[in-house]
């Protein structure tokens, strides 16, 4: 019998080590074999077990060190009936109703299986990438509309044909993994749950722009995910999959772990390119771009982990399969995170177009607290926050643009009907004045005004001309920052005035 028990640190949080080692030493005698797998996504389920039976994976949870005596007693290993036991996996409707394409393998497979990635399908994308030529890989991407998924959309193929014609030499691909937004998770569930894909999307990256080294940049936060990429890429060097001639084939290509500090900017491109080459992680002016002159001064790939993570399903399965998905100018799936005050917080993938009312209500079943939901705060810190009013909105890169705000990296953040407003407005001035990198003054200075000047609306001091005062500075912030850390605090400070503006105000004591 095979038992699955997660590994992913989300699991592992709460308990998902001491359940793994109370089955395995209670099954000790009997033919039980417990795997650690990703997870799943469900992590109001977590720790998750599920049990191989004739009939699939049946699943539990959430299971406690405590229920396992009881659980193995009531048959565990025969996937027998209990109350905690919520029937075959792929039956359970939150997981059913996804489209996992990125995530396909994510909690499915044992993370460090070589054997296990060729089983599910593993490889199928870089073997076809290196019977395609360069120029075919990179018209693939394309063609299939990815963008990249940190948040701002960029063309995935565009950026990649920007590399790839950048003359001969030295090139590199490097992976943002320095996942820094609030409520997202995905990048590092990718990496602890299926390492491998990010890596086969690395490798196709490489053979698509000719380079031949790759850094995963990730944070230092992400101690689990470091751990489980660096034993991956090990285990794919022996594999033959990186390295030179990887699979056989011309490519030379390796790669390598790199680990962050602790500081947000380190998530914006240069910042984290000059991250990697030793130095404090401080912004640099665009033009040049990075795919121009990136790390070292060489031209450089650089994408987020689910961009790279995605590539391999779209070699595989064509670029038609992925274009065929989402709305408008937003293709594929998306892997939304949901997360802060939710019934059921974790991993959607989705096509693009689902609304946010459907991720919210829907998947997410509400808050946790039972309150009516008042906010949700979309694309991480500096993404506005969106009343129920717009619940009708689709997740679309330009939906979402013309309604003020992002989609970012997918974190969709819930907060029920105590929740300040205003506070949340000087959060994101705080946030900013703590993070900023302090290359240029809108952001350097003007986050710390922006807290002072929130505090002064609140107070009620001469509130129409500090009102005035907060537009000004947003808009200095928005159009004079050299970044995107100034550039966006001004939206969750906006949207909060525009949607909320009883919380600045004098009405804020009449709702309390
Ligand atoms: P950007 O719009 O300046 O650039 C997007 C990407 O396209 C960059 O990689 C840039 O180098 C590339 N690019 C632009 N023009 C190009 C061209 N002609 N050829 C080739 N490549 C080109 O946006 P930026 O500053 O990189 O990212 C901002 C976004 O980051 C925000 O919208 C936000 O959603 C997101 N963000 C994500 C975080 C996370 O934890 N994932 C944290 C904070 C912000
Ligand atoms: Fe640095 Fe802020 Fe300016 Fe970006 S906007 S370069 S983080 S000071």
């Amino acid at each position: 019998v095979t038992v699955y028990v997660p590994r992913d640190s989300a699991a592992r949080s709460v308990g998902a080590d001491e359940v793994a080692e109370r089955i395995s030493a209670a099954a000790a005698g009997h033919p039980a074999r417990v795997v650690r797998n990703g997870s799943r996504g469900m992590l109001w389920l977590e720790p998750l077990v599920e049990v191989v039976t004739a009939a699939g994976r049946i699943a539990y949870g959430p299971v406690a060190p405590g229920d396992v005596e009881g659980l193995l007693d009531a048959g565990l290993l025969d996937g027998a009936a209990h109350p905690l036991c919520l029937g075959p996996t792929e039956d359970i409707g939150w997981l059913r109703d996804q489209t996992r394409v990125t995530f396909a393998r994510v909690g499915v497979v044992d993370p460090l299986s070589a054997e296990d990635h060729l089983a599910h399908g593993g490889l199928a994308g870089l073997r076809r990438a290196l019977e395609l030529g360069p120029e075919e890989v990179v018209a693939e991407v394309t063609e299939s509309g990815l963008r990249g998924r940190g948040g701002a959309g960029f063309p995935a193929g565009v950026k990649w044909k920007t590399v790839q014609e950048a003359g001969e030499g030295l090139k590199f691909v490097c992976c943002n993994a320095d996942e820094g937004d609030s409520g997202t998770f995905a990048d590092r569930m990718l990496m602890e749950g299926d390492p491998f894909t990010l890596i086969e999307g690395m490798t196709i990256a490489a053979r698509a722009v000719g380079a031949r080294e790759g850094y995963v940049y990730v944070r230092s936060e992400y101690p689990d995910a470091v751990a489980t990429l660096r034993a991956a890429i090990a285990t794919a060097r022996e594999q033959g999959w990186l390295g030179r001639g990887v699979l056989g084939s011309d490519l030379d290509f390796d790669l390598f772990v790199r680990v962050g500090a602790g500081a947000y900017i380190c998530g914006e491109e240069t910042s984290m390119l000059e991250s990697l080459e030793g130095k404090r992680g401080t912004v640099r002016a665009k033009p040049p771009i990075p795919a121009l002159e990136g790390l070292f001064g060489r031209p450089t790939v650089v994408n987020n982990v689910l961009t790279l993570g995605s590539v391999p399903m779209i070699l595989a399965d064509g670029a038609k399969s992925f274009a065929d998905l989402g709305t408008g100018r937003s293709r594929g799936t998306q892997v939304f995170q949901l997360g802060g005050n939710v019934a059921r917080g974790g991993i959607v993938e989705t096509a693009f177009g689902v609304t946010l009312g459907e991720l919210v209500e829907g998947y997410g079943g509400g808050t946790r607290s039972g309150r009516p939901v008042r906010a949700v705060q979309v694309g991480g810190p500096l993404g506005a926050y969106l009343p129920t009013s717009r619940f009708g909105l689709p997740m679309d890169y330009e939906e979402f643009a013309a309604a003020g705000a992002m989609v970012g990296h997918g974190g969709v953040v819930v907060f029920d009907d105590t929740v300040d407003m205003a506070g949340q407005a000087r959060f994101a001035m705080e946030f900013c004045a703590a993070e900023s990198c302090g290359k240029c003054t809108p952001c350097r200075i003007g986050a710390v005004r922006g807290t002072e000047v929130i505090d002064r609306i609140v107070a009620g001091e001469n509130r129409t001309a500090n009102l005035v005062l907060l537009n000004d500075l947003c808009d200095l912030m928005t159009e004079g920052s050299l970044c995107a850390m100034g550039g966006l605090t001004p939206m969750p400070v906006r949207s909060a005035l525009e949607h909320f503006p009883g919380d600045f105000g004098a009405t804020k004591e009449a709702r309390r």
